[in-house]
């Protein structure tokens, strides 16, 4: 069955700042969903699903400035999620309002064991809710979609009933879950279908699909759903998300784009039609993914499709031998076909603040001034210590910059003693707000266990490191490390994350940077999960 409003591409929705933010320990402030905003609008995703916005006022502040700001005319469709609720609606409403065009995204489950569960309701109940809370998202704008949560374990009869009864109520987009990542490929497939065939005004609405990957098959079930109609898919950046993470953007895309031969006839085309099947600038995969990984603290594994350090390195002789004698001989796609470009030196100590601007902006970063100030003095002082300056070291320095959370806490000095015949001693000293300075001292095991203990002594938040990484940025003995750690704190996980040529240095800050997002939450009191309800900040951990 063909769907007349949905279109001959497929439309990219990225939820990497509302499901890719439920990550644990993958919070971003204000300014980093704005900086990640601008980066998709740059990639081209048709929606962005901004956030959450009932979740706290920080997230209802976020969509609303990303509306605002990358929202304009031209620009994505923006996003608020909702569940069925008119005080969701309304805030969610409220938050897209400024943006050019704005949709409500509402939900509600449909599974037996969601209804029983966690909503104790009928399905008479879920049905009319369905309608009225879809009616009133449509107060707000005309753009509403629905989803259907826990579909993949949901009983299709019931379910077509609701997608029939949220499209009556004007849903123009309905959003097909595997919440739980349950589904094999020709399963998913099948229920799309299934929906196409049996839902009698589907016609009226574009088919979307979301998913996890719990048992690794987010992406081939959305490519299934693909060939059996779906239009829209629900994606992130790296496939960061809830558990196992949503389906990855980038493998998606590129799988249409290397294999589009073989999508081309499902979605209508002629079998070696050029036309893109997304509007993504397959270009600007790499650098969002950095971006991502750098502001979320997440990651990428180094074998992982698409964006993975070593998805275009060839190492052994045989396929190095066989790359040099034509590409095509272990190549399926070109590196600068994703925007990986090699790592270039660019500036020097002798670049000045317009050069060093530019190049920021031809990475995709846009400073305020007073971030541009800070960041271009660590960039002198950088490069007094370090002749040349690569895209790689620029890259740490914003993410350094921007990705500091509100600071409670400044570190103001840190100072270590260590060697092997000596005890490792750190001394520290803390600036509040108010300006007031404290110091202390602590021996450790070593100087990183030393300043953690000297911090732990004048910042009382009882917390746990679950996870402290080091990785340098680029070759050399001047190169900068990246300090990456986690702390848990009642269960709920923050990260902090700092770049410096000194990595006892970079280790307080990343430490002081994750005290302080965790800081921020216990002033901030309740925290709501879209898809468990309300909670403390701590039982927010538990998500
Ligand atoms: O996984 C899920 O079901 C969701 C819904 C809110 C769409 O994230
Ligand atoms: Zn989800």
């Amino acid at each position: 069955m063909t769907n007349p409003v949905n279109p001959d591409r497929v439309y990219i929705f990225d939820t990497t700042l509302r499901d890719g933010e439920q990550s644990p320990g993958a919070t971003l402030n204000v300014d980093e969903k704005l900086t990640i905003a601008r980066q998709l609008a740059r990639l081209g995703v048709d929606i962005i699903e901004a956030g959450f916005p009932f979740a706290s006022p920080g997230d209802f502040e976020a969509v609303h400035k990303i509306a605002q700001q990358v929202g304009v005319e031209g620009g994505p469709t923006i996003c608020g999620l909702a569940r069925a609720t008119r005080s969701d609606i309304e805030t969610a409403g409220r938050a897209i309002a400024p943006a050019h065009s704005g949709r409500i995204h509402t939900f509600i489950a449909t599974s037996d064991i969601h209804l029983k569960y966690k909503l104790r309701k009928s399905r008479e109940e879920v049905l009319a809710i369905t309608s009225e809370m879809v009616a009133y998202a449509k107060t707000f704008t005309d753009d509403v979609e629905f989803s259907p949560e826990d579909a993949g374990r949901s009983d299709p009869a019931f379910m077509y009933q609701v997608l029939e009864a949220a499209i009556a109520a004007g849903a123009t987009t309905v959003n097909i879950p595997d919440t739980v990542g349950y589904l094999t490929p020709s399963e998913f497939g099948q229920m799309i279908k299934g929906i196409a065939d049996h839902v009698p005004n589907i016609d009226q609405a574009v088919i979307s699909v979301h998913g996890h990957n719990d048992l690794g098959l987010a992406v081939a079930n959305f490519l299934e759903a693909v060939k059996n109609g779906a239009r829209q898919l629900e994606c992130t950046i790296n496939g960061i998300g809830e558990r196992a993470g949503n389906a990855a953007l980038e493998e998606l895309v590129m799988a249409m784009h290397v294999r589009r031969s073989y999508y081309n006839p499902f979605l209508g085309r002629p079998a070696d039609s050029e036309e893109p099947l997304t509007n993504i600038n397959t270009q600007e995969i790499y650098k969002t993914s950095r971006l991502v990984s750098n502001l979320t603290s997440m990651f990428v594994q180094p074998n992982k499709a698409i964006v993975g350090a070593n998805a275009f390195a060839h190492e052994s002789g045989i396929h190095q031998d066989g790359v040099l004698k034509n590409r095509l001989t272990y190549e399926i796609m070109d590196a600068q076909s994703i925007g990986l470009t090699d790592n270039q030196i660019v500036l020097g100590k002798h670049s000045g603040r317009n050069a060093f601007r530019t190049r920021l902006g031809e990475l995709g970063y846009e400073l305020a001034d007073q971030e541009l100030n800070r960041a271009f003095l660590k960039f002198k002082d950088m490069a007094d210590k370090k002749k040349e300056i690569t895209d790689w070291d620029i890259q740490a320095i914003v993410n350094d910059e921007t990705q500091q959370a509100p600071e409670h806490f400044h570190l103001e000095l840190v100072q270590v003693s260590c060697g092997d015949h000596s005890r490792p001693t750190a001394t520290v000293t803390l600036r509040t707000p108010e300006g007031e300075e404290f110091t202390d001292a602590a021996t450790g095991t070593g100087p990183v266990d030393a300043v953690y203990r000297a911090v732990n002594r004048l910042v009382d938040i009882p917390n746990e490191l679950i996870e402290f990484s080091v990785q340098s940025v680029t070759a050399g003995i001047d190169a900068i490390g990246e300090v990456t750690i986690r702390v848990r704190h009642e269960d709920r996980v923050f990260s902090g994350h700092a770049a410096n040529t000194d990595i006892v240095v970079a280790s307080t800050q990343a430490y002081l940077n994750a005290l302080n997002r965790l800081y921020v939450v216990l002033q901030g009191g309740q925290f709501i999960h879209p898809q468990k309800g309300e909670m403390t900040a701590a039982a927010a951990a538990r998500v």
